[in-house]
């Protein structure tokens, strides 16, 4: 390889080189064999996770502050998955994070840690797929909504502990855990919108804090917070989505920030991302529209200005679209947004995505991985599936209707649950918790 490329450009090449060498293996390979190459692993997966709910080797003890985390990862990929955990495991699972719940609300990462926005999210999200009475009674939603508030900033951003780091995954964390249990309030919801808002960077991804680079993992919690509050019409959306279109790579996968590596957790956070926007065809019309008329009224300005200056009063008297908007309501958002139509097609290419999760991320022994050359592990196979359903579902409009076979790459048996995409709990197991927490 030449020497005049830089590190990260080896890098890039030295992946690039892998991943074409692993997808070669579909050319010319008849529809059996293609197949056969891109199978899920069903059972295999089922296995590698469920012996992660029972026991961990010594190597997890870095992840003790992340038990609930592993709960997750595990317990939604084995839901995805379309399987459940056996009736004892689960609960286990329920009186595991019962002793993670602080006195005054929210989880930390094992028993007897301080409460977490991260942890509670993961244990929240997870007694939620197991659902049930005794999953769902025992979140305590008045010390939760206590906890969150307490984690709640005078600038309206969230910490993500007493004292911790405000950040986009901190006010994610809360909204969706608040939104999901019905806590969600004004008091919550005031003035987040504007730490959000003002985390898009110039690139059009959000960062994890003001002034940082825009990464994926962010601008997922960005933009799926401020749409639980009903405010992503504030977001230059448009620049949005051009920022994550063009993370997809050549190999397929998604990049979590400009000329970094690809990495199957991203299948879910980018892919997410753009699923997302899916549904917000006429807030991204309605700003195309209007930047389309800022910029005829500029330019005309500018050619009036060349003939005659007394025009500057005139266009520089012109309203903008937000100022003068109503506090939106947020009740309820999260149900409402899925029942949105679906007026676009993918934006990004499903088949590229669905064909580098299977080939490039799939462990032959059970679980995903980042890429070629990296080891499995609970997190990226809790991402590759959840952005492998991501694929499946993104040209079905209707929240109960079957994919049509051409949007699952491999054999028809690889369709996995649906999930909601704001949350990422599988659907079902969402409309279960919100008959519970709303209607209920
Ligand atoms: C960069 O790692 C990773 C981050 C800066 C954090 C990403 C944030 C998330 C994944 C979202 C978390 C979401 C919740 C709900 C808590 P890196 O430098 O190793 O990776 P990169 O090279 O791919 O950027
Ligand atoms: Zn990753």
């Amino acid at each position: 390889m030449a020497s005049d490329f830089t590190v990260t450009q080896r890098q890039q090449l030295l992946v690039q080189e892998k991943v074409g060498k692993i997808l070669n293996t579909l050319i010319g390979a008849s529809p059996g064999t293609k197949d056969l190459l891109l199978e899920l692993w069903y059972e295999r997966h089922i296995e590698f996770l469920n012996a992660g709910l029972k026991q961990l080797g010594p190597g997890y003890s870095v992840l003790d502050a992340n038990r609930p985390w592993l709960c997750y990862w595990i317990i939604h990929s084995i839901a995805l998955l379309g399987d459940s955990v056996d009736d004892e495991l689960e609960d286990r699972a329920i009186d595991f994070l019962s002793r993670c719940q602080d006195t005054n609300g929210g989880y930390g990462g094992g028993p007897g840690q301080i409460p977490h926005l991260a942890t509670t999210y993961a244990a929240v999200n997870t007694l939620i797929t197991i659902g049930g009475e005794k999953a769902l009674s025992s979140i305590n939603r008045d010390k939760m909504h206590m906890f969150l508030l307490r984690m709640k900033d005078p600038s309206g951003a969230f910490r993500m502990h007493d004292a911790g780091e405000m950040d986009v995954r901190a006010c994610y964390t809360a909204i969706s855990v608040a939104s999901i249990l019905n806590i969600l309030d004004y008091e919550l919801v005031q003035n987040v919108g504007n730490y959000i808002l003002s985390c898009q960077t110039y690139e059009g991804g959000i960062a994890g804090e003001p002034g940082s680079e825009a990464h994926g993992g962010y601008t997922f919690c960005g933009l799926a917070a401020m749409i639980l509050i009903n405010e992503a019409d504030r977001m230059d959306l448009p620049s949005l989505v051009d920022w994550v279109a063009f993370r997809q790579g050549v190999e397929g996968g998604f990049q979590g920030r400009t000329n970094k590596l690809v990495d199957g957790c991203y299948s879910f956070w980018q892919g997410g991302v753009l699923v997302l926007i899916q549904r917000m065809s006429s807030i991204i019309d309605k700003q195309l529209k209007v930047s389309h008329i800022e910029d005829e009224k500029l330019s005309m300005k500018h050619t009036c200005e060349s003939a005659d200056n007394s025009s500057e009063e005139e266009s520089s008297t012109e309203g903008y679209l937000y100022q003068d908007r109503t506090i939106p309501s947020f009740k309820d958002c999260g149900s409402s947004f899925i029942k949105e139509s679906i007026d676009w097609g993918p934006l990004f290419n499903c088949a590229a995505l669905q064909q580098y999760i299977l080939l490039c991320c799939q462990v032959l022994e059970g679980g995903f991985k980042d890429k070629p050359g990296k080891a499995r592990d609970h997190y990226h196979t809790c991402y590759c599936l959840s952005g492998l359903s991501v694929c499946q579902y993104s040209s079905s409009k209707d929240l109960g209707v079957t994919p049509p076979p051409n949007a699952v790459l491999g054999p028809c048996c690889n369709l996995l649950e649906r999930v909601h995409p704001l949350y990422n709990v599988v659907l079902e197991r969402y409309q279960d918790a919100h008959e519970y927490y709303y209607i209920s």
